[in-house]
This record gives structure tokens, sequence and C-alpha cells, in this order.
């Protein structure tokens, strides 16, 4: 039975809005205004304003757009409220069986638009020699990693951290001949011990990977897929210089720089999270149906961490 998802959230999108494993700050702005608490959100903590739970927007505007888009996935989900069950743990697993994808990608552009338009090399200018989800759900995500890689050292693998850091989360220890790591920040990527290269792109002003095609084993990108403004044409780049069977895997929190993440990020929860990250690979074409893994170390008690993943199709 497919997935009737988007429609069962178009009526619970309000509920949904509050639906994370501890308070969010729920907001009501525009793109060009915020809300007093929307300010207060904004005030700068440690990590330079990643840890805060991105503010949740009733979905009036773009949100409800985008869900619209949604309703015509055929197919239902049953009586119980998806919503309802998403609060337990691995339920958001469920949001990428059976969905029935429109046949038109159905986001559109100011789906992509942020609070923040201006230049990501400015904002990602100062390092940050931080982490950004705690460390139940960095411990998570590494031992996710140690088994879903190739064992380390393994002659001839190639990874690729895309939106990579000082810090990559591998398993301790873990080498390749090639690691590669993209980002923005020239200081964090050079003190980052698991890369064998770095390269600093913004892909949101140039989105074509600099590598050959069929060129890579495993692609990772770490709580930074909302931040993609152009992720259509990134994911086709990822599919493009994965090998047959390569595996990509993004994971994300329910944490982000709020004022750059993506309009339709901020303005929905982590049900529809895994939904827009699947969307991403079913539309770009050239991967396996998408599928999604809750990984979330101690729920509601720790950041919780999700897993989108998918292999390039062998032809
Ligand atoms: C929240 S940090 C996550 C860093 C790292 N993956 C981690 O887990 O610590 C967001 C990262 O997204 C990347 N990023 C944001 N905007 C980007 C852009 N326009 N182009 C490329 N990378 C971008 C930057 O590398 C930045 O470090």
């Amino acid at each position: 039975m497919a997935n009737r998802l988007g429609l069962t959230l178009q009526h619970r999108l309000p509920v949904l809005s509050g639906y994370s494993n501890t308070s969010p700050i729920t907001s009501f702005y525009h793109s060009n205004s915020v809300s007093s608490l929307s300010k207060a959100a904004l005030k700068k903590k440690g990590d330079g304003g990643f840890n805060l739970k991105s503010p949740r927007r009733l979905v009036l505007g773009l949100g409800a757009a985008f869900w619209s888009q949604f309703m015509g996935m055929a197919g239902n989900v049953g009586a119980k409220s998806f919503i309802a069950s998403a609060r337990q743990k691995g339920a958001v697993e469920q949001v990428l069986k059976n969905v029935d994808w429109p046949e038109q990608f159905p986001f559109k552009e100011e789906d992509f638009q942020r609070f923040d338009e201006t230049s990501d090399l400015t904002f990602y200018e100062t390092p940050r020699f931080v982490t950004h989800i705690d460390d139940p759900a960095i411990a998570a995500l590494t031992k996710y990693y140690s088994e879903v890689f190739p064992p380390s050292n393994t002659p001839g693998i190639s990874i690729l951290d895309m939106c990579s850091s000082w810090v990559s989360h591998y398993p301790p220890g873990y080498k390749q001949d090639r690691i590669v790591g993209m980002g923005m920040n020239e200081e964090e990527l050079k003190r980052n011990p698991v890369l064998t290269e770095y390269i600093v792109q913004d892909l949101n002003s140039n989105p074509k990977l600099p590598f050959e095609d069929n060129s890579f084993d495993v692609i990772t990108n770490v709580v930074s897929v909302d931040y993609l403004t152009k992720p259509m044409e990134v994911f086709k780049e990822m599919c493009r210089i994965l090998k047959p069977g390569g595996l990509a895997i993004m994971s994300f929190s329910n944490r982000c720089f709020w004022t750059k993440a993506i309009s339709i990020w901020t303005s929905t929860g982590d049900a529809e999270h895994v939904m827009i990250v699947g969307a991403y690979f079913h539309y770009a074409r050239g991967f396996e149906p998408p599928q999604a893994v809750d990984i979330s170390p101690n729920p509601g008690r720790s950041d919780p961490m999700y897993i989108v993943y998918s292999r390039k199709a062998s032809t």
C-alpha cells in the first residue's frame, strides 16, 4: 500500500509544528520580518547559533504550498495518525515506505529561499570549532557509519564528506586512501584529521562537484542538507560521481542555523525533513528508492538523529 503521508500531514501540520523531542521555539515570521520570539532565538550561543531548535512557523504559506503538492501521493497509512505514531522512535522510518511520488518535482523556487540570503562565504568565514549535535547523537552516527562503511583501509575506496568541517564523525582511526572534505571554511577543513584532501566551495553558488564520474564509494553529509538551495543540482552531481552501487548518507537532527536553512525546512518538522531529503534522491533520478533510519539515541533526552540514504542504481 502506498504512503498517503502528504494528505495525512496536511491536516496535522499545526500539530506537527510542535513535534520535537524537546520544546521547539514556535514563531510566526515572514521572509522579510521576524517576531520578537524569533529575534530572541537569533541571539548567539556558543556555536554561533546552531544550538537552537529551528523555529517552527505554522504552515500557512510556503509550507502549505509544498504539502498540497504532496497530497497527490497515493496510498494510505491507515486509520492511525501518522504524526501520533511519528512520536515513537523509529516511526519516521515509515515515511519513505511505498511513497507514490508526484510525477513532477513538487517544490517551488520559494521553498529554497532563506531568511538570510547574504553570502554563505561570509556566514562561514569564521571557523567554528564546535559540534552541532550532542554527544549521544554523534555517537549514534559514528556507530551507524561503522556498520555501513567499507572497512577501514580498503584499497581503492574513496569517500566524500560534503558540507564538512573539522569533524566528520567517522569511526575512530578510520582511514581510506582518499577521503575528501568539501566545506566552507578552510581552517575547519584543515583540522579535520580524517580527510586526505579538502576543497572549499559554495555549493549554492556552484553546485557542480569537481570530481570524475563514478569515482566515490560513499558520500556523507552531516546536519547540512538543509542549507542547500540547489539540492537537485547537487543530488544529480552526487549520483554522477558515485560509483554504481555507491552509498549516499544524509544525516540530520532537529537543529540548524535557521536563518541559513531553506524555507521548506524551517517550516516543517522531522518527518517532513525525511520526506524532503527522500524527494531529493527520488527526483535526482539514478538512485535506488531512498530509505530512512531513525538512529536517535535517547528519544526525548538527547538530539534526535535521522538518516536518509540511497545507493546509486547499478546499471
Ligand atoms: C552545521 S555545519 C555542519 C558541519 C559538519 N558536517 C558537522 O557535522 O560538524 C554546516 C556546514 O554546511 C556547510 N555548508 C553550508 N552552506 C554551504 C554552502 N553554501 N556550500 C557548501 N557547504 C555549505 C559548511 O561546510 C558548514 O560547515
